[in-house]
């Protein structure tokens, strides 16, 4: 059977600038990477130094079919001290943009995934009150500067992780589906390592991680808003929004008020955040079931991805619908993805997780794009380079890329705007 998408449907792929870029020297979490007793597993180094490699890299990304390409900015290299704005940063990310338009390619750009600048650690991190007003400043003099060549921007990526991780440390003991090791999590130490590699002391070590307490979600609302009002006022067109990392959270009997309780603090107590802007971006990789005890692991029969997630490719469709009962804004898809070194399995998950969004759009819900995590097997944060996210692989030694089916099928779809099912 074939699937038709809607004309104009975003297809394409994520990264993040830290784990593609290489040498980001200046962010908080090359200092947790290098920090006494880090808990990362490798350094991130040069990564797959796409930095230097972009124009290679979106070409190829437009040879398999693609027509989005989801990347970020890095705020420490924009600004690597307080006030201090590098030009050859900014024109880095200009010739990154305009290699997109030359190839075709739809540009949505994150402000913001997960890194900060170490110096923002000196003024308390993300529990300081400055933050609101320096992230906009930032986005600002980015919008100023390059803002017309952004149609589509995240101001931050998955701002609800952070309460994520505090809800699920404190709880279970199997791995829960956010990837970060639960030991490392609580491991006191190396943060003060860390803090010291920042310039300051554990007392002042606040990263975007550890947005989870009232004070804090109460600056990143603040934050979004005036960004969004920073960017807006240079550019009115271009579509703001953020995205939410958003599991299929399901319930057997007894779990329902438990499943209702998470997906409030998961997602309900950000919608207010929503309010003025133009798209929801959507992040999903797998499902949570809970019981009356609490999560419940999953079947011994369940096929597991790398990171520990069942695979269910199901949730995707799902939880497109519980989002849109209390969104009426567009949804776009803006990460999707498996860790696994069976390239198969990935072709599987792409295509009846497709099926799933096809029959969202059938049914009337405003999907706009699908873009999958990630472009390139990459650096997997704590888990450092073992897992295999991407639809094209690298050879770290030479650099060099080699096109997955997965790529290959992606691309097909994304060609033929159809996905023919079995
Ligand atoms: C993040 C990515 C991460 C991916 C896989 C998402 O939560 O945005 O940075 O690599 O999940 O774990």
């Amino acid at each position: 059977m074939e699937l038709h998408f809607p004309s104009h449907f975003l297809w394409g792929s994520t990264t993040a600038a830290y784990q593609v870029e290489g040498n980001n020297y200046n962010s908080d979490f090359w200092a947790e990477e290098h920090s006494e007793g880090s808990p990362y597993k490798d350094k991130s180094g040069d990564t797959i130094d796409h930095y230097r490699l972009y124009r290679e890299d979106i070409a190829l990304m437009a040879s398999l079919g693609l027509n989005t390409y989801r990347f970020s900015i890095e705020w420490s290299r924009i600004e690597p001290e307080p006030g201090q704005y590098s030009r050859s940063a900014i024109e880095h990310y200009r010739d990154v943009l305009e290699t997109c338009y030359k190839h075709g390619i739809t540009p949505v750009v994150a402000m913001h995934h997960f890194s900060s600048p170490k110096w923002l650690m000196r003024l308390g991190g993300w529990a300081s009150p400055e933050v609101p007003d320096r992230f906009a400043k930032y986005c600002e003099v980015v919008f100023r500067e390059i803002g017309h060549l952004i149609p589509y921007v995240l101001t931050m990526n998955e701002i609800n992780l952070p309460v994520m991780l505090r809800e699920i440390f404190s709880k279970i003991g199997f791995i829960p589906p956010v990837g970060i090791d639960r030991e490392a999590w609580t491991a006191p130490k190396w943060r003060e390592s860390a803090a010291k590699l920042c310039g300051t002391t554990i007392e002042n070590y606040f990263t975007f991680h550890m947005i989870s307490d009232e004070s804090s979600i109460k600056i990143l609302k603040e934050t979004h808003q005036k960004a969004r009002e920073a960017i807006k006022k240079i550019q009115p067109n271009t579509k703001v929004g953020f995205s939410m990392a958003l599991s299929d959270i399901q319930s057997i009997p007894g779990g329902e008020e438990l499943a209702e309780q998470k997906w409030h603090s998961y997602f309900k107590q950000y919608l207010p955040m929503l309010e003025g802007d133009d798209f929801f971006g959507l992040q999903n990789y797998t499902r949570e079931v809970y019981g009356p005890e609490g999560q419940v692991r999953p079947a011994e029969e369940a096929e597991l991805t790398q990171m520990g997630y069942e695979f269910y490719p199901e949730a995707l469709g799902n939880v497109i619908r519980k989002v849109a009962k209390d969104i009426d804004i567009p949804i776009m898809i803006t990460e999707h993805g498996i860790a696994t070194d069976e390239d198969e399995r990935r072709v599987e998950f792409i295509g009846k997780a497709l099926e799933g969004v096809q029959a969202c759009l059938a049914d009337g819900i405003d999907v706009r794009g699908y873009l999958h995590w990630t472009t390139f097997d990459n650096y997997e944060w704590q888990s450092g380079y073992s897992l295999k996210f991407g639809l094209i692989e690298v050879d770290r030694t030479t650099q060099e890329r080699k096109v997955k089916e997965s790529a290959r099928c992606l691309g097909s779809i994304a060609q033929m705007n159809t996905l023919v099912s079995k």
